[in-house]
């Protein structure tokens, strides 16, 4: 029985306007017009010999969270509400105490499924497979990540230099190198020894605490006071903010994977893809001969290789290409879908001006 903990704290600022602070990409209806992305990967775990899931977010989401739960038939889902964000080293820290908090000392580790919440997997049966080849690993104490043959040299994702082999489609885990830059990107993509990281990992509860405790003492002592702290209130487990302020911020890829000697991947071949930015929803998006995608009401003339969004007007675009157009209530984004990652800096300015 593994036990899915799914994170879902992220701001998905590079998705403004759609994605906003108080309704963030991971709620959002992105790729499919029923459910949003939490709910797809609710949905993605049906038929596995899996527990409730666990969701971990941020506090102020905590009714979007839990209603889309319980719309996805999922009412009894336990949620780890965290007072602030503090990236998914201490996210996952937070979930492995729940999981082995009232467990007895000899009972088996339980077996931690760690999903990000806005992910795009096409092939649900593959992505299902590579779950059950990571089962017999986990058991034996490795930390496995999913593994996805890489396309480009991103810069945004982890590389996976693959080790010996363990199983088919399973290896040690040689180096894992978080976010390289763009040149050392091009060489493990050159290389073809290289996977990215997906972000999804398999690993027993106790095992990623004693490898935290190994590589941040600092974090997971910081965690393990603030949930000892914890308020329960209904299916909402409060982390205790006064506590949990203090946590260094570290994601589980510099902070783990990165330093662990325990790791494995499996390869995955299933139609991931993380929806980082607009450009990313235009390449999964299916897209007209002209290698347009419109949502909404949309009038093209000339146009080509755009992406459209119109949720409250009708948008009319003439003679162009490579843009992204995101139309709201209040807000228009209009962007080369090249410079889509800068987004952000956007989003920072609006904080920054208050
Ligand atoms: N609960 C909680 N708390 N969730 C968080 C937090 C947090 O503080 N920070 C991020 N998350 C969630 C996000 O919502 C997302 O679902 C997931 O954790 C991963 O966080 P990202 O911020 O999207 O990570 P990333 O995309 O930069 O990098 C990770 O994913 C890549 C693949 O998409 C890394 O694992 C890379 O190695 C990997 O290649
Ligand atoms: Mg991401």
């Amino acid at each position: 029985m593994i036990h899915p903990v799914i994170m879902a704290g992220g701001t998905g600022s590079r998705l403004w306007p759609l994605s906003r602070q108080l309704n963030p990409k991971q709620f959002l209806r992105l790729t499919d017009s029923r459910l949003s992305m939490l709910q797809m990967t609710v949905a993605r775990l049906e038929g596995l010999d899996s527990a409730e899931p666990l969701l971990i977010c941020n506090e102020e989401h905590r009714f979007l969270a839990a209603e889309q739960m319980r719309q996805s038939g999922h009412e009894e889902t336990r949620i780890i509400l965290e007072p602030c964000g503090r990236n998914t080293a201490p996210a996952i820290a937070l979930a492995a105490i729940q999981l082995v908090r009232d467990l007895p000392e000899d009972a088996d580790d339980p077996l931690m499924l760690v999903l990000a919440a806005d992910h795009l997997i096409q092939d649900v049966e593959a992505f299902q497979q590579g779950i059950h080849k990571a089962v017999p690993l986990a058991e034996q104490g490795k930390l496995v990540t999913f593994g996805i043959v890489p396309s480009h040299p991103e810069t945004g994702y982890g590389y996976i230099h693959r080790g010996k082999e363990l199983a088919p489609e399973a290896h040690t885990v040689d180096r894992f190198v978080e976010k390289p830059d763009q040149e050392t990107a091009q060489g493990y993509l050159d290389s073809g020894d290289y996977l990215w990281n997906s972000g999804m990992f398999l690993f027993g509860a106790r095992r990623y605490l004693a490898e935290l405790e190994k590589h941040r003492p600092d974090i997971l002592a910081i965690c393990q006071a603030a949930s000892d702290d914890a308020a329960q209130d209904l299916h909402f487990i409060r982390i205790n903010a006064d506590i949990f302020a203090d946590c260094p911020e570290d994601s589980v890829d510099y902070a783990v994977m990165e330093k662990t000697s325990n790791a494995a991947v499996i390869s995955l071949d299933a139609g991931w893809s993380d929806i980082g930015s607009w450009s990313a929803l235009w390449e999964v998006n299916e897209k007209d001969s002209q290698g347009n995608s419109f949502t909404g009401d949309v009038i093209a003339q000339d146009t080509a290789n755009t992406l459209v969004r119109a949720d409250s007007r009708l948008v009319a675009t003439v003679g162009v290409e490579n843009l992204v157009i995101i139309e709201t209530k209040d807000a228009l984004l209009v962007a080369h879908k090249d410079k889509v990652q800068d987004v952000k800096k956007v989003v920072e300015t609006i904080r920054s001006d208050g």
